[in-house]
């Protein structure tokens, strides 16, 4: 009997055991590459197969073809670049056809790869190509301009190691485990979901009538590697998924756990997504309404149109090997005390449908309301709450910012006393001032220097925040791509209020409080913010601040209502 292609197995980088014990010895003698998180992701799926047919990190003449038409230089479909960004100069030291050690964050070595290609990519090119805008908005491109390294490095990979990963191991399969469970089990026709989301009770329908559509059996394939910024963590929603996992009739379903880092990318993404589970032994995948989609352009309008992601996916299909299945919009009927697909309701008009959006679903957890029996199972809702209390609970971040002069550190005062005289939550300030002299000493004012010190602020305030506390910073954080940094590492813990202190620079210099406008007017201090140094504005604060004319304690109060608006505090 020959043996069905989803199930043989699929050729993984690694080496075998013996020579990965003799190449871990001889790399130490390699110039060695930490890998970011996103890229120790990219590297565990294209060792272990689950981005076959490609054998490392994309050549330039791969990149260009995978960014103008999906494809790699031999023609193969592939939509999304899986590059190795590194700084200029790590890629400077290095000569082409030199092996480099890749490593883990603690430097475990994982991989060598032969540096083959090095060039500088024209990253707004692939912004538009591969996420459709070059528009920051968009959490990949956001990670493309402001966190990717300049230089991208390409060659072939040899596997050394799997990354190690404490959390969840035996619920984690590379390709060739899952195609072994499914032979084993005589699973044949296999059904993939993808979910970065917790799983709800219109999901579990909705995954199960897919399968039964299908004639197929059930994977829950949830991503654990990177979501996108603000998603409920991974160990909650394993832990969600688990609980849901027994709803299904026994042998009829199972889940793993894929270490990817997503892109967000919409319709390219549902191509990708599809050659993955295809690499993982499926047959069948789930695509909905919005597949992958990042939310919001700058504009306010959506990146991708809600069936391009479907459209995309059904053009592709065949190559892809891998046939997709509709995603069916499940309410639930009242009168019926069940849940059925939108659009084979026919009594529409006579009875009562009822639904619950994300969105609507994250304000209720927000402020404590119920969340009935019909939506979801009550120990994702237990799970939910614990990770998520209601806001009055969480802790909170209030990010001033604005020039030196204007205020900010007066208001930050007032606003922690007011906090500290309401109780409840400690209340740490982290004022500029402060902050330089404790925390950032060493630093100057360049952008690089500002940098540091502005994400140092940030990873404290995120720490006070995880911990249920306020924290209060005041430093000037002249750059938005600085402050966005800092807003994402805080609401993966709680709110970020970005409170812009507008005082005019005008102003700032006529009160000249410390007279440093008069020192960096005369040249003596340089690079001084808003005389010889940029500062960019916030667009869209939580809540500006126009100090002029009004007094300290009425702007602190004007912090305190939106705190409360809100939802972070109680002011009765
Ligand atoms: S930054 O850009 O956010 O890192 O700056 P920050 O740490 O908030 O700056 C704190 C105070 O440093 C004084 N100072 C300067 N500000 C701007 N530019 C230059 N070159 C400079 N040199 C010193 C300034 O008084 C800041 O104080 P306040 O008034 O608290 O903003």
């Amino acid at each position: 009997m020959t043996m069905l292609s989803n199930l043989a197995p699929i050729p993984e980088l690694y080496v075998s055991y013996d020579s990965a014990q003799k190449l871990k010895f001889e790399a130490a003698n390699l110039k060695s590459l930490d890998l970011t998180p996103r890229q120790i992701c990219d590297l565990e799926l294209l060792m272990n197969g689950g981005f076959f047919p490609l054998k490392g990190f994309l050549t330039e003449a791969d990149y260009n073809g995978v960014v103008e038409n999906m494809r790699t230089a031999d023609g193969s479909l592939w939509p999304i670049p899986i590059t190795l960004d590194v700084s200029e100069s790590f890629a400077d030291g290095l000569e082409l056809g030199e092996d480099i050690a890749l490593r883990d964050q603690e430097g475990v070595i994982l991989a060598t790869m032969t540096v083959t290609d090095r060039w500088e990519p024209n990253k707004s090119r692939e912004a538009e190509m591969v996420f459709g805008a070059d528009d920051l908005a968009h959490p990949a491109v956001n990670y493309l301009h402001n966190q990717a390294g300049k230089i991208y490095l390409g060659g072939p990979v040899t596997g050394i190691q799997q990354p190690v990963h404490y959390d969840f191991k035996g619920r984690r399969d590379t390709p060739n485990e899952l195609r072994a469970y499914f032979r084993k089990l005589g699973w044949r026709r296999i059904v993939a979901f993808q979910t970065r989301n917790p799983l709800h009770r219109a999901h579990q329908e909705l995954t199960f009538r897919a399968a039964k559509e299908a004639q197929a059996n059930l994977l829950i394939h949830p991503v654990v590697g990177m979501t996108k910024p603000g998603d409920v963590d991974h160990f909650t929603r394993v832990r969600c998924y688990e609980a849901v996992l027994d709803k299904y009739p026994a042998s009829t379903t199972t889940m793993s756990l894929l270490n990817l880092a997503m892109r967000m990318a919409g319709p390219r993404e549902a191509v990708w997504h599809g050659l993955i589970r295809k690499n993982h032994g499926c047959t069948h995948f789930i695509v909905g309404r919005d597949h992958a989609g990042p939310g919001k352009n700058s504009a306010g309008e959506d990146f991708y149109g809600p069936y391009d992601a479907q459209d995309l996916f059904r053009q592709y299909q065949d190559e892809i090997g891998v046939e997709m299945v509709d995603f069916k919009h499940m309410v639930w009927v009242q009168e019926r005390a069940q849940y059925e697909p939108m659009d084979e309701i026919e009594d529409k008009d006579n009875v009562t449908i009822l639904n619950i959006s994300g969105t609507e679903l994250r304000r209720r957890l927000a402020e404590g309301l119920e969340i009935p029996e019909w939506f979801s199972f009550p120990e994702v809702v237990t799970e939910l709450r614990k990770t998520k209390p209601p806001r009055a609970k969480q802790g909170f971040t209030v990010f001033f910012t604005g020039f030196s002069g204007s205020g900010k550190s007066t208001v930050a005062n007032a606003l922690m006393v007011k906090l500290m005289e309401m109780g409840g939550r400690p209340v740490t300030l982290l004022d500029g001032d402060v902050v330089r002299k404790h925390l950032s000493s060493e630093l100057g004012f360049s952008k690089e220097h500002r940098d540091i010190n502005i994400k140092r602020i940030g990873y404290v305030a995120s720490e006070i925040t995880k911990n249920g506390g306020i924290a209060i910073c005041a430093p000037i954080a002249p750059y938005t791509s600085t402050r966005r940094a800092v807003r994402e590492m805080i609401e993966a813990y709680g709110a970020f209020v970005e409170v812009h202190v507008a005082t005019s620079i005008e102003e700032c210099e006529r009160r000249d409080r410390k007279g440093l406008y008069k020192l960096a007017r005369e040249g003596k201090i340089k690079e001084f913010t808003g005389i010889s140094d940029p500062y960019e504005a916030p667009a869209t604060p939580e809540l500006r601040l126009e100090t002029e004319g009004t007094d300290v304690d009425n702007c602190a109060h004007q912090v305190l209502l939106k705190l409360e608006q809100m939802g972070l505090i109680g002011l009765s």
